[in-house]
């Protein structure tokens, strides 16, 4: 039912990473001078599979287009959070609340959001690096500044946190906002839960702001840990926003949706001032 093999002809489709990348990565697609043509690069520069999406979900998308018309929407009957919940317990043992579930176009714009809401223009956020490149983007988009903690390299290939510089850079003043990647980009690091709850314990001492992005918390490899959502490290942590989507999952970037959980009243509060979010 599966095929894994079968290879999906995807130009023409405006597939940002087969025909976008030129702009994307070198920041123009005129007067480019590459050695070599697009034929010959092997696109691994962006978070979307070659696999065709499952047909049920091809299905369903199908069905709705049979409806004909495609006018403003929004998520009024509870289908979507019944389905997001489902799939955060059955995965996860987590069980979430309606009213801390948002949606967003993609984590990033929910990223940069979050970022304007929580952080005043003096204050910074932290992040760990080697990471995301969107972490300082979206900073940069917002012109919130940020400073870093590097993870501990093994040599090996392995990674590690820093508690001790983690601990010192959350303590200061001016950083009001800590963004953890869990499971982690680009490294591959599935948190334990010890390491997890270490972290726990500095958000709370320093009491920050945290969102944790767990975009690819369904693709782990088969010995990894099992991923837990840091909602269930934070049960009563006030502060707390969690970033996952079906897009890494299941190949579905081009819709652009995330399911994003804000605990934070006041950040709701601020989030749901645009009209459209419900
Ligand atoms: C850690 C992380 N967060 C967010 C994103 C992008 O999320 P979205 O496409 O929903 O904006 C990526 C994409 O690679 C990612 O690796």
């Amino acid at each position: 039912m599966y095929n894994f093999d079968k290879k999906v002809d995807r130009r023409n489709t405006n597939a940002m990473k087969l025909e976008g990348y030129e702009s994307y990565i070198f920041g123009s697609s005129k007067n480019l001078d590459l050695p070599y043509g697009p034929d010959d690069f092997i696109h691994m520069w962006v978070a979307d599979m070659e696999f065709a999406c499952a047909p049920e979900i091809l299905d369903a998308i199908r069905d709705r287009l049979d409806r004909e018309i495609l006018g403003y929407t929004s998520n009024y009957d509870g289908s979507l959070f019944n389905a997001i919940k489902k799939w955060c317990k059955d995965r996860y043992g987590w069980e979430i609340e309606r009213k801390e579930l948002l949606t967003s176009e993609g984590v990033i714009p929910a990223l940069e959001r979050i970022i304007k809401y929580v952080l005043k223009e003096d204050e910074k956020a932290l992040f760990q690096t080697p990471g995301y490149g969107q972490f300082a983007l979206c900073c940069d988009r917002m012109n919130r500044d940020y400073i870093t903690s590097d993870l501990i390299y093994d040599g090996e290939g392995g990674y590690t946190i820093d508690f001790d510089d983690l601990d010192e850079k959350l303590a200061r003043d001016d950083v009001k906002l800590f963004i953890f990647c869990s499971p982690h980009n680009p490294t591959g690091r599935v948190w334990t839960e010890e390491e997890m709850k270490r972290v726990a314990e500095l958000v709370k001492k320093h009491d920050v702001f945290m969102i944790s992005d767990e975009i690819h918390c369904d693709l782990r490899r088969k010995d990894a840990p099992k991923h837990v959502p840091f909602a269930k490290i934070l049960p009563d942590y006030e502060k707390l926003a969690i970033c996952m989507a079906a897009s890494k999952t299941f190949n579905l970037a081009g819709l652009q949706q995330s399911a994003i959980f804000i605990r934070d009243e006041k950040v709701r509060r601020k989030w749901k001032k645009k009209p459209w979010d419900y």
